[in-house]
């Protein structure tokens, strides 16, 4: 290709560059963060713990062995192993997570999302809903 031409071409080079970019690289690998929704059937799922203190503390005990390390102490989503990860956890502090139904929370702590595992063989249904518990309770 000379010179005269790949300048009429540029805008088309420019475009099909563009393009690559944005197919190679889904938005989350290039702003860090995601909008993981849970599917609308997940809104049924009742917390058969709801509002009783005992599950509530020993779901922060469980929340501290392992979650904690990834979303921070307080739930801010600061922990040192999130530190690198893309995208980053997710601050459970925030109003947009609080807003969610706990049977949304279930799934996800669930399914899990990576770089974030799935916690369905790790912990028990009883432990999982403590999780949420706990974790709604995080809002101050
Ligand atoms: C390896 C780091 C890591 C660990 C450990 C981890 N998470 Fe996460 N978590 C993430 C990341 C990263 C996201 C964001 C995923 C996304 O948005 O794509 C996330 C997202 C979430 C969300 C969704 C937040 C929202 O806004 O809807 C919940 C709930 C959650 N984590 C709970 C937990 C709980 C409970 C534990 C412990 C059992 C845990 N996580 C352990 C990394 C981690």
């Amino acid at each position: 290709m000379n010179k005269k031409s790949f300048w009429k071409f540029r805008k088309v080079i420019i475009a099909f560059i563009a393009l690559t970019i944005a197919l190679t690289f889904p938005s989350e690998k290039v702003f860090g963060q995601t909008s993981w929704t849970a599917p609308k059937s997940a809104n049924n799922l009742k917390n058969p713990y709801k509002n009783d203190k005992a599950s509530l503390q020993k779901g922060k005990t469980l929340y501290k062995q392992y979650c904690a390390i990834c979303h921070g102490e307080k739930g801010k989503g600061d922990g040192m192993a999130g530190m690198s990860l893309k995208p980053r956890p997710a601050n459970l502090t925030k109003e947009a997570f609080f807003k969610q139904t706990d049977g949304a929370v279930f799934w996800k702590l669930t399914e899990g999302k990576p770089p974030m595992a799935a916690y369905k063989t790790v912990l028990t249904k009883e432990q999982r809903w403590q999780l949420v518990s706990y974790i709604k309770s995080l809002r101050k």
